[in-house]
């Protein structure tokens, strides 16, 4: 098969790392791609938010399936054009995107689907979380525990300029869950989890996320898709808008049971990096199944191992991001066996630079959780750049707890 794979970050790096290990794969491009992606793809200078520019591609390099990482062209609606163009697509429509690009929709949908999720309120009082209603890369949720922190967060958020949601704190343990959807059918990933603050211990601003690991302990995903993932594709379906693509739950484990945070219409971005190295090689045959809306025969199969994963971030992350600094340290990184995936990176007069906020992602498996997060900090000490920084608490409660 000939795959076309859209976006640049370290989730499409981890995802064309997996994709060039398919056996039924021919050739792997990738628009706009990164210099990670590179080593797996052929890059064409196409960005991820020209439409137009990505289905004439699609087109002239005449390629069996489309695979969208990042959720802005689809909530744009690539798929829907590249469907319309006879191209299978892995990605739901913008109808079916707007599970993540509006709030409020997701919030009508779980309701409709019977899902448990925050009651939203009728006005911000501490504690409370304040919800942009649009995307915004992770960036536009402030949780609030007290009326200072409500204070702080209410003119940040208002200067996003976009309606607000406002609803209850949830409290307990958090967890990623990700099926893969034909249309009508679920099959889960293994269970992840994210670092989303930016520093230790849960401080500071919400950002992209600074790490992730899988498998989450004492999960069960069948369980949990069954509750959540299948309900809300049936909803989905029931209004007119199948979905076929990742269907990405992030939910609060509390002493009421799973309740929702949010849908996202893609996969995970640490996430991915921790799960690709822990899937055997079959994900181009499911997202194509996927895409051709028949995933029956799909069977992925996982490790036992564990794998976790960390992000170097630019010193300013995530009020800004860092360019043009060479960076050092990758092959060391590499040799002592972890995967080292590019996120914000470019090449300059052939030095690899930083490009962004999350720079790089550093992922190593191992036997427990314990091993894999020695094995992803020792190589993740030895990626340097000006002001490269990273959480080192990535982990570090799971490691404790098996
Ligand atoms: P979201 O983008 O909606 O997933 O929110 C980002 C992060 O904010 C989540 O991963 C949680 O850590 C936190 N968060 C969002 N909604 C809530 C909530 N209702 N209660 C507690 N924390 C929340
Ligand atoms: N890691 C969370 C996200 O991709 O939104």
């Amino acid at each position: 098969m000939k795959v076309l794979l859209i976006g640049s970050g370290g989730r499409e790096h981890a995802l064309a790392w997996k994709l060039s290990r398919s056996p039924s794969l021919a050739q792997l491009h990738c628009a706009p791609g990164n210099p990670g992606i590179a080593r797996h793809a052929r890059c064409h200078p196409v960005r991820a938010e020209d439409p137009e520019g990505l289905l004439a591609l699609a087109l002239d390099l005449a390629v069996d399936l489309v695979v969208i990482g990042p959720e802005a062209p689809l909530v744009a609606g690539i798929a829907d054009a590249l469907r319309r163009n006879g191209v299978p697509t892995f990605g739901p429509s913008a109808a079916a995107a707007a599970i993540e690009g509006s709030k409020m929709f997701a919030k009508d949908v779980m309701r409709a689907a019977g899902v448990p999720t925050a009651e939203t309120m009728p006005s911000a009082q501490a504690p409370c979380v304040i919800k942009a209603d649009g995307l915004a890369a992770g960036k536009g949720v402030f949780v609030c525990r007290t009326q200072e922190e409500l204070d702080a967060a209410l003119p940040t958020a208002a200067a996003l300029g976009q309606p607000l949601v406002i609803e209850e704190l949830l409290e307990g343990r958090e967890v990623s869950i990700f099926a893969l959807c034909d249309g009508a059918r679920v099959i889960p990933l293994a269970p992840a989890q994210d670092f989303k603050r930016a520093f230790d211990d849960d401080a500071g601003p919400n950002t992209g996320g600074m790490g992730s690991y899988a498998p989450a302990p004492d999960v069960d995903v069948h369980e949990l898709v069954d509750a959540i993932h299948g309900p809300v594709l049936a909803e989905l379906a029931r209004r007119g808008s199948p979905f076929i693509g990742v269907l990405f739950a992030g939910l609060m484990l509390t002493e009421n049971g799973p309740h929702v945070l949010e849908f996202n219409c893609r996969f995970g971005d640490p996430e991915t990096q921790s799960l690709m190295p822990l899937l055997d090689d079959t994900l181009l045959h499911a997202l194509a199944a996927c895409a051709t809306g028949d995933a029956r025969s799909v069977d992925l199969r996982w490790s036992d191992d564990a794998a976790v994963t960390v992000a170097v971030a630019a010193a300013s992350y995530p009020a800004a991001g860092d360019v043009g600094s060479p960076i050092a340290g990758v092959e060391q990184a590499e040799a002592t066996g972890a995967y080292v995936f590019h996120a914000g990176t470019a090449l300059h007069e052939n030095t690899l630079v930083t490009n962004g906020g999350r720079i790089l992602g550093v992922t190593a498996t191992g036997a427990t959780i314990t091993a894999a997060r020695e094995r992803a900090y020792e190589a993740a000490s030895l990626v340097s750049f000006d002001g490269a920084r990273y959480r080192t608490d990535v982990a570090r409660e799971a490691a404790a707890l098996v």
